[in-house]
Protein backbone atom coordinates (compact mmCIF):
# COMPACT_ATOMS: atom_id res chain seq x y z
CA UNK A 1 0.00 0.00 0.00
CA UNK A 2 1.26 3.36 -0.67
CA UNK A 3 1.19 6.41 1.49
CA UNK A 4 0.59 9.67 1.26
CA UNK A 5 3.63 11.04 3.30
CA UNK A 6 7.14 11.30 2.46
CA UNK A 7 10.11 12.71 4.34
CA UNK A 8 13.12 14.96 3.85
CA UNK A 9 16.08 16.97 4.44
CA UNK A 10 17.10 20.13 3.13
CA UNK A 11 20.99 19.44 3.27
CA UNK A 12 23.95 21.21 4.64
CA UNK A 13 25.11 22.21 1.30
CA UNK A 14 22.26 23.71 0.43
CA UNK A 15 21.68 25.73 3.55
CA UNK A 16 25.07 26.83 3.40
CA UNK A 17 24.22 28.17 -0.20
CA UNK A 18 21.42 29.91 0.75
CA UNK A 19 18.66 27.54 -1.18
CA UNK A 20 16.17 27.03 1.65
CA UNK A 21 13.70 29.77 -0.01
CA UNK A 22 14.08 27.98 -3.18
CA UNK A 23 13.89 24.47 -2.61
CA UNK A 24 10.45 24.84 -0.50
CA UNK A 25 9.28 27.01 -3.22
CA UNK A 26 9.72 24.27 -5.51
CA UNK A 27 8.38 21.76 -3.07
CA UNK A 28 5.35 23.30 -2.92
CA UNK A 29 4.82 24.27 -6.50
CA UNK A 30 5.23 20.52 -7.07
CA UNK A 31 2.01 20.19 -4.78
CA UNK A 32 3.48 18.82 -1.46
CA UNK A 33 2.11 19.93 1.61
CA UNK A 34 4.53 20.61 4.50
CA UNK A 35 3.07 19.09 7.54
CA UNK A 36 5.87 18.91 9.90
CA UNK A 37 9.39 20.93 9.21
CA UNK A 38 12.30 21.81 11.77
CA UNK A 39 15.51 23.48 11.95
CA UNK A 40 17.86 21.66 13.38
CA UNK A 41 21.39 19.76 13.68
CA UNK A 42 22.62 16.33 13.48
CA UNK A 43 25.10 14.91 15.78
CA UNK A 44 27.28 12.42 14.96
CA UNK A 45 25.24 9.57 16.78
CA UNK A 46 21.97 11.16 14.68
CA UNK A 47 23.89 10.64 11.74
CA UNK A 48 25.06 7.24 11.87
CA UNK A 49 21.44 6.36 13.72
CA UNK A 50 19.73 7.63 10.03
CA UNK A 51 22.27 6.51 8.01
CA UNK A 52 22.56 2.95 9.80
CA UNK A 53 21.90 1.19 6.66
CA UNK A 54 24.75 2.00 4.89
CA UNK A 55 27.24 1.91 7.55
CA UNK A 56 29.14 -0.98 4.93
CA UNK A 57 29.50 1.49 2.28
CA UNK A 58 32.69 3.12 1.59
CA UNK A 59 31.68 6.77 1.90
CA UNK A 60 29.82 6.36 5.10
CA UNK A 61 32.06 7.98 7.07
CA UNK A 62 32.22 11.01 5.01
CA UNK A 63 28.18 11.17 4.92
CA UNK A 64 28.52 11.32 8.43
CA UNK A 65 30.71 14.34 8.38
CA UNK A 66 28.99 15.92 5.74
CA UNK A 67 25.63 15.59 7.38
CA UNK A 68 26.65 17.00 10.61
CA UNK A 69 28.83 19.85 9.64
CA UNK A 70 25.87 22.24 9.56
CA UNK A 71 21.76 22.77 10.04
CA UNK A 72 19.45 21.38 8.30
CA UNK A 73 15.86 21.73 7.27
CA UNK A 74 14.00 18.18 8.28
CA UNK A 75 10.17 17.81 7.02
CA UNK A 76 7.12 15.80 6.39
CA UNK A 77 5.49 16.05 3.18
CA UNK A 78 2.40 15.02 1.98
CA UNK A 79 0.85 14.40 -1.60
CA UNK A 80 -0.91 11.67 -3.26
CA UNK A 81 2.12 9.08 -4.06
CA UNK A 82 4.74 11.29 -2.32
CA UNK A 83 7.66 8.95 -2.09
CA UNK A 84 7.80 8.38 -5.98
CA UNK A 85 6.69 11.85 -7.00
CA UNK A 86 9.38 13.41 -4.72
CA UNK A 87 12.02 11.57 -5.66
CA UNK A 88 11.09 12.23 -9.24
CA UNK A 89 11.24 16.07 -8.00
CA UNK A 90 14.17 15.76 -6.48
CA UNK A 91 16.27 13.84 -9.51
CA UNK A 92 18.62 10.87 -9.34
CA UNK A 93 21.62 10.74 -6.28
CA UNK A 94 23.89 12.12 -8.59
CA UNK A 95 23.39 15.80 -9.54
CA UNK A 96 25.44 14.97 -13.47
CA UNK A 97 22.76 12.50 -14.10
CA UNK A 98 19.84 14.09 -12.74
CA UNK A 99 17.17 15.44 -15.02
CA UNK A 100 16.89 18.95 -16.29
CA UNK A 101 14.60 21.35 -13.77
CA UNK A 102 14.96 18.66 -10.87
CA UNK A 103 16.08 20.15 -7.48
CA UNK A 104 19.44 18.38 -7.44
CA UNK A 105 20.18 19.18 -11.29
CA UNK A 106 19.39 23.17 -9.77
CA UNK A 107 21.27 22.92 -6.53
CA UNK A 108 23.55 19.96 -6.22
CA UNK A 109 27.46 20.37 -5.84
CA UNK A 110 27.94 16.65 -6.58
CA UNK A 111 26.89 12.54 -5.28
CA UNK A 112 28.36 13.70 -2.08
CA UNK A 113 26.69 16.78 -1.11
CA UNK A 114 23.47 16.48 -3.27
CA UNK A 115 21.55 18.96 -1.79
CA UNK A 116 18.22 17.22 -0.37
CA UNK A 117 17.23 13.62 0.72
CA UNK A 118 14.28 12.00 0.36
CA UNK A 119 12.58 8.39 1.62
CA UNK A 120 13.23 5.66 -0.89
CA UNK A 121 9.84 3.94 0.51
CA UNK A 122 6.86 4.71 2.31
CA UNK A 123 8.10 2.11 4.93
CA UNK A 124 11.89 4.11 5.46
CA UNK A 125 9.40 7.29 5.03
CA UNK A 126 7.16 6.52 8.23
CA UNK A 127 10.46 5.37 10.02
CA UNK A 128 12.42 8.93 8.76
CA UNK A 129 9.83 11.07 9.72
CA UNK A 130 9.19 9.27 13.47
CA UNK A 131 13.37 9.69 13.71
CA UNK A 132 12.85 13.33 13.89
CA UNK A 133 9.34 14.14 14.99
CA UNK A 134 6.81 13.34 17.76
CA UNK A 135 3.12 12.94 16.70
CA UNK A 136 2.64 16.52 18.41
CA UNK A 137 5.31 17.97 16.14
CA UNK A 138 3.21 16.83 13.01
CA UNK A 139 -0.40 18.73 11.77
S1 LIG B 1 19.57 6.34 -2.78
O1 LIG B 1 19.06 7.67 -3.07
O2 LIG B 1 19.32 5.95 -1.37
O3 LIG B 1 19.06 5.35 -3.72
O4 LIG B 1 21.09 6.47 -3.05
P1 LIG B 1 22.30 5.63 -2.59
O5 LIG B 1 23.26 5.61 -3.71
O6 LIG B 1 21.86 4.32 -2.01
O7 LIG B 1 22.91 6.56 -1.47
C1 LIG B 1 22.49 6.52 -0.13
C2 LIG B 1 22.88 7.83 0.54
O8 LIG B 1 24.30 7.99 0.47
C3 LIG B 1 24.64 9.18 -0.24
N1 LIG B 1 25.76 8.88 -1.14
C4 LIG B 1 27.00 9.33 -0.95
N2 LIG B 1 27.53 10.09 0.00
C5 LIG B 1 28.86 10.37 -0.12
N3 LIG B 1 29.65 9.91 -1.10
C6 LIG B 1 29.15 9.13 -2.08
N4 LIG B 1 29.94 8.69 -3.05
C7 LIG B 1 27.75 8.81 -2.02
N5 LIG B 1 26.94 8.07 -2.80
C8 LIG B 1 25.73 8.13 -2.23
C9 LIG B 1 23.40 9.58 -1.01
O9 LIG B 1 23.34 10.98 -1.18
C10 LIG B 1 22.29 9.04 -0.16
O10 LIG B 1 21.93 9.99 0.83
P2 LIG B 1 20.39 10.36 1.04
O11 LIG B 1 20.38 11.29 2.21
O12 LIG B 1 19.68 9.08 1.29
O13 LIG B 1 19.99 11.08 -0.21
Amino acid sequence: MTTNRTFTMIKPDAVEKGHIGAILEKISAAGFKIVAMKYTQLSTRDAQEFYAIHKERPFFGELVEFMTRGPIVAAILEKGNAVEDFRALIGATNPAEAAEGTIRKMFATDIAENAVHGSDSDENAAIEGAFHFSGREIF
